[in-house]
């Protein structure tokens, strides 16, 4: 590789690079339906990657397309496969591995706007777009993140900077009245991280009991901020949920606003599984009350299949984040301007990736509506599931399908029996499946994230789960209560 910096590669490496890349990209597209859902682990090639110090003469490029190829790939997980349908996680799309290679080549820093021009604008038109699903207006703001969940922690850390005065100097040091955050006991445990990671304390957050259709209790939660009250508490936000992760439940997002908006709380949707089913024309009426919250977490990564990672806050006023995040800093060079936002002054970090590029090129490619029908079709295909289940004499629906999580069982068998038929069917190939506990009562969940699921992978699946089930002794084991 003379002539070329040291870290460079030549025209001759490029070309090569580029051959094996389209290559792996092709070949990897072709397999998907018959890889392993869940790799045979290899642990001795694992224990040498760990183990065998790195080369002090370099592998080249096709020494290290042979290292993936050979050691990385063959144990990785299939999460592309159409029968992967465990927890909130879909594939790819098509267009975002080339759009991360771009990203990755021209490495915006996507801190200022001098470092970064059109990636701001790039990441404020996507901003711009998402909050316009929720019908925040052009005061709203926010960010992209690494995910839901710190999407929540930076919810909840703008909330406490709109709520108390001196929270920059002081922090929780100034022994006011103890914070209480709300939420529900299908909440997503990301609400508890932050609350730990901020100081407020998982004492402080009260999980309000849920309906029959796993929904928070607006009369208990109105309950809970009186009791709080006074105790002495300060109650100061809500986290609901439209999409609880185990069921996909969307908690009464009006009444709740109501109740915020009366006692004065910070309203933050959880909506990294369910929020950008508002793309569904079906699901929108559902959806309508999200205007009313403060700010709401939400993850293309799930949704618009942009590859890990890529979540986003927005804020219902922009103005509000940057009370929580912008720090002036002498050794950078910074302008206003009203075209291009420094998104270092919204959010927690400096340096940071152009995450945008891949969220925008896939809308670009695509558009819009390629998303409302995938995610319609993943509506269709959880209903489809349900009825099938409901149909079958050995299964049952632990819940109604709200969203694209599945909950069920089969009926009357044990918790060690579910997680025994969960290895089943990722040892088989079937599908890999997630747990489900609602109510105490442990089944199986499929959440269908995946737009390459079809009609046939559901049926495979239920049939040789109503199989399982047939199969099961007439003598059945006691179902275990977890
Ligand atoms: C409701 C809910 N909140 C938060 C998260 C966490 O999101 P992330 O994994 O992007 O941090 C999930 C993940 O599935 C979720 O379903």
């Amino acid at each position: 590789m003379a002539d070329v910096p040291i870290l460079g590669l030549d025209k001759d490496h490029r070309e090569a690079a580029g051959r094996l890349l389209t290559s792996f990209f092709d070949d990897y597209e072709r397999s998907i339906p018959d890889r392993p859902l869940v790799p045979e682990v290899d642990r001795d090639v694992l224990a040498g990657l760990l183990a065998n110090p790195f080369p002090d003469k370099g592998l080249g490029v096709e020494g290290l397309f042979r290292e993936i190829n050979e050691k990385i790939l063959p144990n990785s997980t299939t999460v592309a496969h159409p029968r992967f349908l465990a927890y909130v996680l879909g594939p790819p799309n098509g267009i975002a591995p080339y759009a991360e290679a771009i990203a990755a080549t021209i490495n915006q820093n996507c801190n200022f706007s001098q470092l970064s021009p059109a990636a701001s604008v790039v990441e404020r038109a996507v901003i711009t777009w998402l909050g316009g699903l929720f019908g925040y207006d052009e005061r709203s703001g926010g960010i992209l993140t690494g995910g839901g969940s710190i999407a929540t922690l930076n919810a909840l850390t703008t909330a406490l900077h709109a709520r108390l005065p001196g929270f920059r100097e002081q922090g929780l040091q100034n022994s006011g009245p103890q914070l209480v955050v709300y939420t529900s006991v299908e909440a997503h445990r990301c609400v508890d991280k932050a609350a730990a990671l901020l100081g407020l304390g998982t004492d402080n957050v009260r999980h309000i009991p849920t309906d029959d259709h796993f929904r928070m209790r607006v009369d208990a939660l109105e309950d809970a901020i009186r009791a709080d009250r006074a105790a002495g508490r300060e109650p100061f936000c809500v986290v609901a949920t439209p999409g609880t992760v185990t069921s996909g439940s969307i908690d009464p997002i009006d009444a709740i606003a109501d109740v915020c908006e009366r006692e004065e709380l910070w309203l933050h949707l959880d909506g990294a599984y369910g929020a950008l089913f508002v793309l569904s024309e079906r699901k929108r009426e559902a959806f309508a009350a999200c205007t009313r919250a403060d700010s709401i977490a939400l993850d293309p990564h799930k949704l618009l299949f942009t590859p890990l990672e890529a979540g986003c806050l927005l804020v219902r006023d922009r103005s509000l984040l940057a009370k929580a995040y912008a720090f002036s800093s002498s050794y950078l060079t910074v302008e206003e301007d009203p075209l291009m936002l420094d998104y270092m002054n919204y959010g927690p970090q400096l340096s940071r990736s152009f995450k945008a590029l891949k969220v925008w090129s896939a809308l670009q490619a695509f558009g819009v509506d390629a998303f409302r029908e995938a995610v319609d079709h993943m509506l269709d295909l959880a209903q489809y599931m349900a009825d099938l289940i409901k149909a079958d004499p050995g299964l049952e629906l632990m819940t109604p399908v709200s969203l694209t999580a599945v909950c069920f069982r089969i009926k009357d068998a044990s918790a060690a029996d579910h997680t025994a038929v969960l290895a089943e069917l990722i040892e088989e190939g079937t599908a890999l499946l997630g747990p489900a506990c609602l109510d105490g009562r442990q089944g199986m969940r499929a959440c269908i994230t995946n737009y390459r699921t079809t009609r046939d992978d559901i049926e495979l699946i239920v049939d040789r789960l109503s199989e399982i089930a047939r199969r099961r002794p007439a003598t059945d084991t006691p179902e275990t209560t977890l």
